[in-house]
């Protein structure tokens, strides 16, 4: 179909650039991963996770496999943010049912200067590899998004060892020793920040930071955690790369989305499922693209259900700024023929 991207040939580009279209760009977090078979059977030629990470074959077939099925405007390198914690010298490895395992780190200024200051280019070079495989590979009109976990969510995994329920551990030493904490901050920004040059550098069009855990902080903690280092870490990236698009999602963020699109700089921000279409549509009137915000479950679901979510999310952000994604990842659970399904309601013309 032949959309009008103003100017710029991709459209996932043209909508960080703030063009409007009436078929939006569409790519989805997690689009790679345990739900298409044809993951699976790749998956079993690694044995852990991030030896197939840092497998640029293995990786960008991954990246690849819902392109090809589905014809996303964006492809996401195949990754995963706990990469940095892995590269500064941390243990890090995953366990199915149970998620990542990290050595958890003691709060306090010498685990700080345990780490090593900067990733070693060789561990991370992994994934630029794998990025230049997959620019090379993909259709002319599909986007290549690189990615890194923010500061603050590095740092829960980083020091709670893994997932956590109440975060406990991680927002003791934040809000008992900030002196210290900022110390962790500071050197995770200045990896996120080399981390998404690099991967630009080897070929991403766009980049996105995840803050998964964003939402669990109080409202000056958010500020301080979260809003100050995605601001410094969005100017280094500006200053080497000034055309890229940085997109932000800060999950949970609730209230306080609209203070983050304005004061981090950022291009997009990613939307999780809980914020309203009609706040949506005001962020995207004011000069921030957003992205998403359908449930993952919605697509579990799929069927009537679905296509109903859907067109509520194009009546409230069609023509404006939109990328159409989820609130958060795809589902392990979710049915390949209902991503299809997906595709095919959003490739359609809503006036024809
Ligand atoms: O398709 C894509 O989106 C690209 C790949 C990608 C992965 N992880 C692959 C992955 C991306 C963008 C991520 C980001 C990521 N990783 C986040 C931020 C987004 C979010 O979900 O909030 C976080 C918090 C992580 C850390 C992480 N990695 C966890 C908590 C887990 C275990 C939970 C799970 O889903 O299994 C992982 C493992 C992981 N990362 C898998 C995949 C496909 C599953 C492992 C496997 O296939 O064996």
């Amino acid at each position: 179909m032949e959309r009008n991207t103003g100017g710029a040939a991709k459209p996932l580009l043209a909508a960080l650039a703030g063009v409007p279209s009436a078929v939006p760009p569409f790519w989805l977090m997690r689009q790679a991963g345990r739900y298409l078979p044809e993951y699976r059977a790749l998956r079993a030629e690694a044995d852990g996770f991030l030896d197939f990470c840092y497998d640029p074959a293995l990786a960008a077939e991954a990246t690849l496999q819902p392109i090809r099925r589905f014809g996303m405007d964006a492809a996401i390198v195949f990754s995963d943010i706990l990469v940095i914690p892995d590269a500064l010298g941390m243990a890090v490895s995953f366990t199915a049912g149970v998620g990542p395992r990290l050595e958890a780190l003691e709060p306090g200024r010498a685990a700080v200067s345990r780490l090593r200051a900067a990733p070693p280019a060789g561990r991370l070079s992994a994934v630029c590899e794998t990025i230049a495989r997959v620019r090379a590979a993909l259709p002319p009109q599909t986007a290549l998004v690189g990615f890194a976990g923010a500061p603050w969510t590095l740092a829960t995994y980083m020091v709670e060892g893994g997932p956590s329920r109440d975060f406990a551990r991680v927002k003791a030493w934040a809000y008992g020793d900030p002196e210290s904490f900022a110390a962790l901050i500071s050197l995770l920004e200045t990896a996120v920040a080399d981390h998404l040059a690099a991967q630009i550098r080897a070929g991403a069009e766009a980049v996105q930071v995840f803050d998964s855990w964003a939402g669990v902080l109080s409202a000056p903690a958010f500020e301080r955690w979260c809003v100050e280092p995605m601001a410094r870490i969005v100017a280094a990236v500006k200053a080497a790369h000034p055309g890229v698009p940085v997109i932000g999602f800060p999950r949970g963020a609730g209230y306080h989305y609209d203070s983050y699109a304005a004061r981090t700089g950022v291009d997009a921000v990613s939307l999780d499922t809980t914020v309203p279409v009609a706040r949506a549509a005001a962020l995207a009137s004011s000069g921030t693209a957003v992205q998403g915000n359908l449930d993952p479950v919605s697509l579990v679901v799929g069927g009537e259900a679905l296509a109903s979510s859907v067109a509520a999310l194009r009546r409230g952000l069609g023509r404006r700024p939109w990328i159409f994604n989820l609130g958060h990842g795809v589902l392990p659970e979710t049915p390949p023929d209902h991503v299809a399904a997906l595709a095919g309601l959003l490739r359609a013309d809503p006036g024809g």
